[in-house]
């Protein structure tokens, strides 16, 4: 059987192609518009998709579609809507369509009708022949099944975790008018929902409004508060919490929408500063969803952990839920926003209920050494063929140089894993300077480092409860004192990094360069940050890594099996 997953949102859309239960492709469309978190129907990367699978419309089995009424259903019947809202909500402007976005979202049940309801019960009829219309002909044909947004939160995290048995706890903006749901997955039957917040309810919604009220832009920047957190203190803030948590049912009691965004600026970054604001609303969502996660754990008994909504990109938060005494394992989802639920719809629609530990997400696009070498010659750049690019790799890093990393498949979800990186040895106290100037990045996001899995208990405290997760760079871990004094551009102020654990089997090629540095400087911790400039999101193609190349002015670029020298310094 083959299945083609579609994630469908405001933001952060995407496509998974499955064959069996094996993932053949998958991939976020704003890797194709270069919008980061575009939303939308995935057009482009669904044609991306079927270009680079060579598969048969005619062997689709079934297309999987995520969201029952979100997107809302007048935004999937007229896509430019939805280019109006993504615009809408990116302009930090007041405008008047701005202005009613945010009366239906916020001043009607709209967004959060209840499951049995009239408007959803009509959504669902009219859904299948909406969708249908933005498929490609050859697909319309096909059946169609819709998963609810959280179901498929949880269902494609615990169908990646491997285990038998978990709680699934999914949180983000909202979906489908939820914020926030816990389920109980046992291995050959379907998730059974225990418990759930109503979009009103929504922590991915309140650090929107930070973040718009810190001058960020909201859907994209939330990451940025976490980073300014460590640099505040919480208790400076004293203003009651705008959420409760009172017999079960979480509530949001603080002003939203627009009044939301006005009353954080005005009133609590006119009066703390937004590094102390920043701590607050990180400690307010630690404590409330981690009182939600214990709570179901101890009553449930299960000791393991599963994770998913864009929420859980708070690599702080996953932090502190891996650490909990009532916590085995966890695992976040890989790509845990909206952009996974491709793969999510077909785990909840299909039945995916035997879970399989996910092995990697290099499941984009690759280019052959002849492709590359086509760009390379039409750039005009001189480069060299290299019999052994990975040992090449560590001995220019082992001469501290920043080289830019172009080889194999492209990551899926939000991070670069080695595949589309920038790495550089962590070692020089001004490394993260340079790397912020030449990149147009803020300079309170830490950088993180990617290390060889088997030597994870000399830099990073806790190792094992989040093993396996922190393969995709989703949790930060405590440091040790060797890594603080070591690696300390790789270390953020409050002591901890977000650690890549690089595994042998899984990430070989990787691995190997990080070995091999090891050989030659006795450690094998490098730098690893996304291969993008001005926070655009990460490359995708050799044309796109020639580019940041050039524009940022990195030392050396090993692409396929290929050595471009910086044409500019000629260090490498
Ligand atoms: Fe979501």
């Amino acid at each position: 059987m083959i299945y083609l997953g579609i994630s469908e949102d405001l933001f952060d859309a995407g496509v998974t192609l499955v064959d069996g239960e094996r993932i053949v492709f998958a991939s976020n469309e704003e890797r194709y518009t270069r919008r980061k978190n575009e939303g939308g129907f995935p057009h482009q990367s669904l044609q991306a998709l079927l270009e680079y699978t060579q598969v048969d419309l005619a062997d689709i089995d079934y297309v999987c579609v995520c969201g029952h009424m979100t997107p809302p259903l007048p935004v999937r019947v007229f896509p430019f809507l939805h280019t109006l809202l993504f615009k809408a909500h990116r302009n930090r402007e007041e405008t008047l369509f701005k202005k009613f976005v945010d009366l239906v979202m916020f001043h009607t049940p709209v967004a959060r009708t209840s499951e049995q309801s009239f408007s959803r019960r009509l959504t669902r009829r009219l859904l299948p022949a909406v969708m249908r219309r933005a498929l490609p002909r050859g697909l319309r044909r096909a059946p169609l099944q819709f998963a609810e947004h959280h179901r498929a939160h949880a269902a494609g995290a615990w169908f990646c975790s491997g285990f038998e048995e978990a709680l699934c706890l999914t949180a983000d903006g909202m979906g489908d008018g939820l914020s926030m749901t816990v389920s109980h997955a046992v291995t050959g039957k379907p998730i059974e929902r225990l418990w759930s917040a109503s979009a009103g309810s929504s922590f991915g919604l309140f650090f929107e409004a930070l973040a718009q009220a810190f001058g960020f832009t909201p859907c994209r920047d939330e990451g940025k508060i976490t980073g300014l957190a460590a640099t505040g203190k919480a208790e400076n803030v004293r203003e009651p919490s705008p959420f409760t948590l009172v017999n079960g049912v979480l509530t949001y009691t603080g002003p939203v929408g627009r009044k939301g965004v006005a009353w954080i600026r005005d009133h609590l970054v006119a009066r703390y500063g937004r590094a102390d604001v920043s701590a607050w609303g990180q400690d307010l969502l630690e404590k409330y969803t981690i009182e939600v996660a214990r709570d179901w754990l101890r009553r449930t008994g299960l000791r393991h952990l599963v994770v998913a909504g864009g929420v859980f990109a708070n690599v702080k938060l996953n932090q502190h839920l891996h650490e909990l005494e009532e916590v085995d394992r966890l695992f976040v989802y890989p790509n845990m926003g909206d952009g996974g639920l491709s793969l999510g719809a077909i785990c909840e629609t299909r039945g995916f209920y035997f879970p399989k530990p996910i092995q990697h997400v290099f499941l984009g696009e690759a280019y052959t050494d002849e492709q590359i070498a086509a760009t390379l010659n039409k750039a005009g750049l001189s480069f060299e063929y290299l019999p052994d690019p990975e040992r090449t790799a560590a001995q220019l890093l082992a001469k501290d140089l920043i080289v830019g990393r172009f080889r194999g498949a492209m990551e899926w979800g939000p991070r670069a894993l080695g595949n589309r990186s920038i790495l550089v040895r962590a070692v020089d106290p001004k490394i993260t300077g340079r790397l912020n100037t030449m990149l147009s990045r803020s300079d309170f996001m830490p950088f993180a480092p990617a290390l060889p899995a088997e030597d994870a208990e000399l830099y990073c405290h806790g190792v094992e409860a989040a093993r396996h997760t922190a393969e995709f760079m989703t949790v930060c871990f405590r440091c040790t004192e060797r890594m603080q004094t070591e690696h300390a551009p790789v270390v953020h102020v409050d002591g901890t990094a977000r650690a890549q654990l690089v595994e042998k089997e899984n990430n070989p090629t990787f691995h190997r360069i990080l070995m091999e540095l090891k050989t030659l400087v006795g450690s094998g911790v490098v730098l690893n940050t996304s291969f993008n400039i001005h926070e655009e999101p990460i490359i995708r193609t050799p044309e796109h890594a020639v580019n940041a190349f050039l524009a940022a002015g990195l030392d050396a670029l090993i692409i396929g099996s290929y050595l471009v020298k910086q044409p500019r310094s000629g260090q490498a």
